[in-house]
């Protein structure tokens, strides 16, 4: 895992590839989606398990703000037993590591049969989904073996970014915002590499905590899909229970839980949102909580452990912010002295249901 880890600069650059090239329009030899087809979709899913969804989370906040579609995002095994309203209309993109997920496979063959266009993101090459779908876009991170999945879901994230901007140009939409943020995009393996040196601070605070019980991990906006994702890596490798909450959301239930020296993790990487989150911040110190944040404002506030990260555009920043969540799941799990690579009760690939 820790390997995996390390290999992030790499596995987003391979999968940003020649797709984004300065001053021409993103390119995507094998998608053949035209604009009237691109203008008559009216909604799009976006469907997979686990952290793959958790990657679609970052989809759909990048397909809505430069699309203007508006997406809905689901786990696989809910989608394909639920009748979803699907017709020749909605676009359904399935993400999945492994290409093998038996619900993802089972949700791609449902919206095919009630008329969709299925889009497959897949890391491998020639999987069963890329063989059921109308089209598959690879992400390259290479192979990745470790359970918890984490050079996947970076690549995910880049993948699906680079295609909300494809899309958004074919509709000619938002054309100076996926200007930026394809320069952004292209400064990301450097400012992956450049968050992986917060590593040594991650693991002297993993020393700290690894006893621990229950944590909570809380954010807003894209900061809480990263907080969903960080709380999968803790339960799948450490067995340490914990949550994950919008931070606004904790007054309503999460924060009775909070009392003397339990941790909770915030991610504050949007500038709109961090005086709120801040404020939610404070409410779980006055009750004892120990605080680590993951950053990249300027915060004049005193907190038990701060991991400072590159600014990037709230969109794209879960690629950079999930990754001190990585490395603080894993050191845990070491500290324990768990087997990281392989954790109990689970299996690289769910291919039966
Ligand atoms: C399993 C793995 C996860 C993965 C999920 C979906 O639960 O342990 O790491 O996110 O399956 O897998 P997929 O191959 O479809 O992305």
């Amino acid at each position: 895992m820790l390997k995996e880890i390390n290999e992030q600069p790499k596995s987003v650059r391979e999968t940003i590839g020649s797709r984004i090239v300065p001053n021409s329009k993103t390119v995507f030899p094998d998608l053949n989606l035209t604009k009237e087809y691109l203008s008559s979709i009216n909604k799009v899913f976006i469907v997979a398990c686990g952290t793959a969804m958790h990657a679609g989370l970052s989809g759909k906040t990048l397909i809505e703000s430069l699309c203007e579609i508006p997406v809905e995002v689901e786990a696989a095994s809910e989608f394909r037993y639920r009748n979803p309203i699907i017709n020749e209309k909605t676009l359904c993109i399935f993400v999945t590591q492994s290409g093998e997920t038996a619900d993802t496979i089972a949700a791609l063959k449902l919206a095919k049969s009630k008329g969709a266009k299925t889009l497959a993101i897949s890391n491998v090459v020639g999987s069963s989904i890329t063989r059921e779908a109308d089209f598959t876009v690879y992400t390259h991170a290479g192979p990745e073996i470790a359970v918890a999945s984490t050079k996947a879901y970076t690549s995910q994230i880049t993948l699906l970014a680079i295609l909300a901007i494809h899309f958004a140009e074919i509709l000619d939409k938002n054309l100076e915002k996926c200007e930026e943020l394809k320069n952004d995009i292209l400064l990301l393996p450097n400012q992956v590499e450049e968050t992986l040196k917060t590593a040594e601070q991650i693991k002297n605070f993993a020393q700290k905590v690894y006893k621990e019980k229950d944590m909570f991990f809380i954010g807003r906006g894209a900061d809480y899909t990263v907080a969903l994702e960080g709380s999968l890596k803790l339960k799948e490798i450490s067995y340490i229970h914990s949550e994950a909450y919008p931070s606004g959301e904790l007054k309503h239930g999460p924060i009775a839980l909070i009392e003397n020296g339990v941790t909770v993790i915030s991610v504050l990487t949007n500038r709109l949102l961090v005086e709120k989150s801040i404020s939610n911040i404070q409410e779980v110190i006055t009750r004892g909580a120990k605080t680590f944040i993951v950053t990249n404002q300027e915060l004049n506030h005193e907190f038990d452990e701060v991991i400072k990260i590159p600014k990037t555009n709230s969109v794209i920043a879960p690629i950079l912010s999930i990754i001190p969540l990585q490395l603080l799941a894993y050191y845990i799990s070491k500290e324990k002295g768990l087997d990281v690579d392989k954790p109990r009760n689970l299996a690289k690939s769910v291919t039966v249901e």
